[in-house]
C-alpha cells in the first residue's frame, strides 16, 4: 500500500460569460436580496452555444497537462465524474480521451451519483494508486457539468457549470489524502433531486433536497469524526471536534448551504458533547472555517460535481501558504443520495502552483452577458447542430454537430 496518496495537480475551467444575478432578479420579478443574502449567490457562469460537458471537461484537463506537463503514457486511468453525460453509453471520459489524443493504454469511465460524481472519480484513482493497481502510473480525475433548471423556477438562480481536472498521484502536492478510509459515508434512497430520461432540466423538491443534504451530512461527519478519533487526527484543545480542521469545503449548490452545512456539523458536535446545540460563535466558526472556500462558488454558480472542487481550488489558491502542513475537511453530497465527509492535508507547494494564475484568468477573462442572451444560449445549448458563428467561449474544444448519429468536436 502506498501512503501519500492525493492531488499533485489541479486545473479549473469555467465558461467566459456569466449572468449577474441581480439582472436575473430584474428579470423575474424578485427582490434581488432573496438571491444575494437569501441564497448567498452573486453571478452564475453561463455555458456557450458549443459549450457542453465535453467541452468543458476537455479544456480543463489540456490546461491541467500545459501547466504541469507530464509524460502521458504515464497516465493510466481516466475518470469523469457528471451528471450531465452528452450520451447514454459512451462516456465523457472517452471524448476526453480522444480530444486530447491521448494514448489507448488506459482506462476510461464515467461515474454518475448526481453531484457525489467527481467525488466516486477521486475515490476511484486514489484506491486504484493506494491498491498498487496503478503499477506506478497516474490517474486522471475530472468533475464536469452544466447545471440546468427550469426557467422561471426556484432552482433557475442556483445554475452554473465548469469543470475541475485532478492529477491524482503518490506524489500529492496540493493536497495530501487522510487515505485510506478516514471518511464517513451516508446514503439514502430519496427523491430530493433527479433527471428523468429525455430531460434536460434537473427536476427538484427544493425544500426537502436540503433536508436531505443536512441529514447526510450529519451521518456522514458522524462517520468521519469516529475514523478521525481512532487516527489521533482530533485535536484535544480544539473546543468541538470539527475545530481541528482549518477549513471545511463543503458542496456548493448556492452559498447559503455551506453555512446551513456548517451550522450543522457544530450542532452535531454539541449535541454528541451533550450541550445545548448553539454555543453563540458559529458565525465566527463559518467565516472562518468556510467562508474562504466559498470564493469562486459565488461567482461561478452551481456547477454539481465541480462545485466543491472550486471551492477547494479558490481555498488553495487564497490561502495556500498559510494552509501548507494544516488539514482541512470535504463534504460531497450527491442528490438521490450518497455523501461522504473526508479530510486531506495541503500541501506545502500549494500556494505557488500554476492552479492561482489559473483561477485568477478564469475569472479576469470574463464577460457580464444579460437575461436576453442568456435565455438565447440556454434554448441554443439544447442544439444539435453545429452552433453557428464564432465562439466566445474560452473553451479550447467545441461540440462542432452531429455527423451520422456521431458527436463531433473541434479544437480552437
Ligand atoms: N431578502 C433576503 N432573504 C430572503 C428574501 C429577501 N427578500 N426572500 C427570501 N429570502 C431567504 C429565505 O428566508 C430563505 O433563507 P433560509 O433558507 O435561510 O430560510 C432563502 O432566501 C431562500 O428562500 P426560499 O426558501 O423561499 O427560496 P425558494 O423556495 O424560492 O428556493 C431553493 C430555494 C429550494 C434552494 C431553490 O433555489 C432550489 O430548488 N434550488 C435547487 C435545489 C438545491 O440547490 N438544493 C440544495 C440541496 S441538494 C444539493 O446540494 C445537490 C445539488 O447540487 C442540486
Amino acid at each position: 500500500m502506498k501512503n501519500q496518496i492525493g492531488i499533485e495537480a489541479m486545473a479549473v475551467h469555467v465558461p467566459k460569460r456569466y449572468l449577474d444575478l441581480s439582472d436575473l432578479a430584474a428579470a423575474r420579478g424578485v427582490d434581488p436580496a432573496k438571491y444575494t443574502i437569501g441564497l448567498g449567490v452573486k453571478e452564475m457562469a453561463v455555458a456557450d452555444s458549443g459549450e457542453d460537458t465535453v467541452a468543458l471537461a476537455a479544456t480543463a484537463l489540456l490546461r491541467l497537462l500545459e501547466q504541469h506537463p507530464i509524460d502521458r503514457t504515464r497516465i493510466g486511468m481516466l475518470a469523469v465524474g457528471t451528471e450531465t453525460g452528452v450520451d447514454h453509453s459512451k462516456p465523457i471520459a472517452s471524448y476526453v480521451q480522444g480530444c486530447l489524443e491521448l494514448p489507448q493504454t488506459m482506462r476510461t469511465f464515467d461515474l454518475k451519483h448526481a453531484c457525489y460524481g467527481g467525488t466516486a472519480a477521486l475515490m476511484a484513482c486514489a484506491d486504484w494508486i493506494a491498491s498498487g493497481s496503478g503499477a506506478g502510473k497516474v490517474a486522471i480525475a475530472i468533475a464536469a457539468d452544466i447545471a440546468r433548471y427550469e426557467l422561471g423556477s426556484p432552482g433557475e438562480p442556483t445554475q452554473g457549470a465548469g469543470a475541475v481536472a485532478m492529477l491524482v498521484s503518490d506524489d500529492p502536492r496540493l493536497l495530501t489524502l487522510h487515505h485510506p478510509a478516514i471518511s464517513g459515508v451516508s446514503s439514502a434512497d430519496v427523491h430530493d433531486f433527479w433527471r428523468p430520461h429525455g430531460r434536460r432540466e434537473a427536476l427538484v423538491d427544493g425544500h426537502y433536497s436540503i433536508e436531505c443534504y443536512l441529514e447526510a451530512l450529519s451521518g456522514a461527519y458522524r462517520g468521519w469524526r469516529a475514523k478521525a478519533a481512532e487516527a489521533d487526527l482530533i485535536d484535544g484543545d480544539a473546543r468541538v471536534p470539527s475545530e481541528s480542521l482549518a477549513r471545511i469545503a463543503y458542496h456548493v449548490p448556492f452559498c447559503k448551504m455551506a453555512q446551513k452545512a456548517h451550522a450543522r456539523v457544530r450542532a452535531v458536535d454539541l449535541e454528541d458533547l451533550g450541550e445545548s446545540t448553539t454555543d453563540g460563535i458559529e458565525k465566527e466558526s463559518f467565516e472562518r472555517q468556510v467562508a474562504p472556500s466559498l470564493a469562486l462558488p459565488r461567482r461561478i454558480g452551481n456547477a454539481y460535481t465541480a462545485s466543491l472542487y472550486l471551492g477547494v481550488a479558490g481555498l488553495l489558491t487564497a490561502e495556500g501558504s498559510s494552509l501548507a502542513r494544516r488539514p482541512i475537511g470535504l463534504f460531497s453530497y450527491g442528490s438521490g443520495c450518497t455523501s461522504e465527509f473526508f479530510s486531506a492535508v495541503v500541501g506545502e507547494r500549494a500556494a505557488t502552483s500554476a492552479l492561482a494564475r489559473d483561477v485568477a484568468q478564469a475569472l479576469e477573462e470574463r464577460e457580464r452577458i444579460g437575461v436576453e442572451e442568456y435565455e438565447r444560449l440556454i434554448a441554443a445549448q439544447a442544439s444539435s447542430s453545429a452552433p453557428a458563428g464564432r465562439p466566445s467561449s474560452r473553451s479550447t474544444f467545441r461540440f462542432a454537430g452531429v455527423e451520422a448519429g456521431r458527436r463531433r468536436y473541434t479544437r480552437a
